[in-house]
C-alpha cells in the first residue's frame, strides 16, 4: 500500500485551524508625521478597504485615505466609503477604450488627491505601466495566495485544486506582469481537509486584513526614507 493512501485518516488538522504565520511579524508600527496620504482602488466587496480604515481608526496605521476609486458603481467598497465618509470616485472601465485610458484617469485622480501610496485592495483589473510608472514602488497589491504560487484569477480555487496544505496571502509592490513584484509581507494559513473555496477564502481574508495595513506601513516607511 502506498504510504500516502491513508493520508486523510492521519492526524487531526482541525487542531491546526488557528495556525498562522506572518512575515515580517507585526511589531512596532512606524509613526508618520504628517500622516501617510493613501489612495485605494477596489472593485467589489471592499473588506480590505474597510480593514485599512479600521487600522487607521484604531491608531495603528498612521495614515489617511484621501480617495477610494472603484470601477463598479454601487459596489460594496463604494457603499462602505459613503458610510465611512471617505471620498469616492467611480471610474468605470467600460467607459474607456483601452486599459491605458483608464489608468491615465486613475493617475489624474490620485495626483489631484495628492496621494503618496496607492493600494489595490481587490482591484480586479490588469494595470498598465501608465499607472505603475506614475507611482514607482508606491503601488501595492493584495493577492490571496503565497506568491509566486497561484497567480491570477481564482487563486483560492487553484490552491484547492493543487491540494496544497498551506496557503495564504501576499502584499506586494506591483510590476507590469500580473501578481509579480517585490513581496512586502505574507501570511500563511493551513488548508484543511474539508475546506471549501468559501471557508479557505475566509481564513485567508482574515489574514489579508492584518497584513495589508502592516505592508502599507512598511512600504510607506520605505517611501518616506527616499524623499
Ligand atoms: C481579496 O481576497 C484580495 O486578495 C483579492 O480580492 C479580494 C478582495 O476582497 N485581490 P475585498 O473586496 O477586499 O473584500
Amino acid at each position: 500500500m502506498p504510504a500516502h493512501s491513508n493520508l486523510s485518516h492521519c492526524g487531526d488538522d482541525s487542531l491546526d485551524s488557528d495556525f498562522e504565520l506572518i512575515s515580517p511579524s507585526i511589531g512596532q508600527w512606524p509613526h508618520f508625521e504628517p500622516a501617510l496620504r493613501l489612495g485605494v482602488m477596489a472593485s467589489g466587496n471592499g473588506s480590505n478597504f474597510e480593514g485599512i480604515q479600521k487600522s487607521i481608526s484604531s491608531n495603528a496605521l498612521d495614515a489617511d485615505i484621501q480617495l477610494l476609486v472603484v470601477n463598479n458603481q454601487g459596489c460594496g467598497a463604494e457603499q462602505r466609503a459613503h458610510r465611512l465618509n471617505i471620498p469616492c470616485q467611480v471610474l468605470d472601465h467600460r467607459q474607456f477604450e483601452t486599459r491605458e485610458g483608464l489608468d491615465h484617469a486613475l493617475v489624474k485622480a490620485f495626483l489631484e488627491a495628492d496621494v503618496e501610496l496607492i493600494v489595490m485592495a481587490g482591484w480586479m483589473r490588469i494595470v498598465t505601466p501608465v499607472l505603475i510608472e506614475a507611482f514607482p514602488n508606491r503601488l501595492l497589491n493584495i493577492h490571496p495566495s503565497l506568491l509566486p504560487s497561484f497567480k491570477g484569477l481564482d487563486a483560492v480555487g487553484q490552491a484547492l485544486q493543487a491540494s496544497v496544505r498551506i496557503s495564504g496571502c501576499t502584499a506586494h509592490l506591483v510590476q507590469a506582469d500580473v501578481d509579480t513584484g517585490p513581496v512586502i509581507a505574507q501570511a500563511a494559513v493551513p488548508v484543511l481537509q474539508d475546506d471549501s473555496r468559501a471557508s479557505l477564502a475566509a481564513r485567508i481574508q482574515s489574514q489579508e486584513h492584518r497584513i495589508l495595513p502592516w505592508a502599507i506601513a512598511i512600504a510607506g516607511l520605505n517611501w518616506r526614507q527616499t524623499i
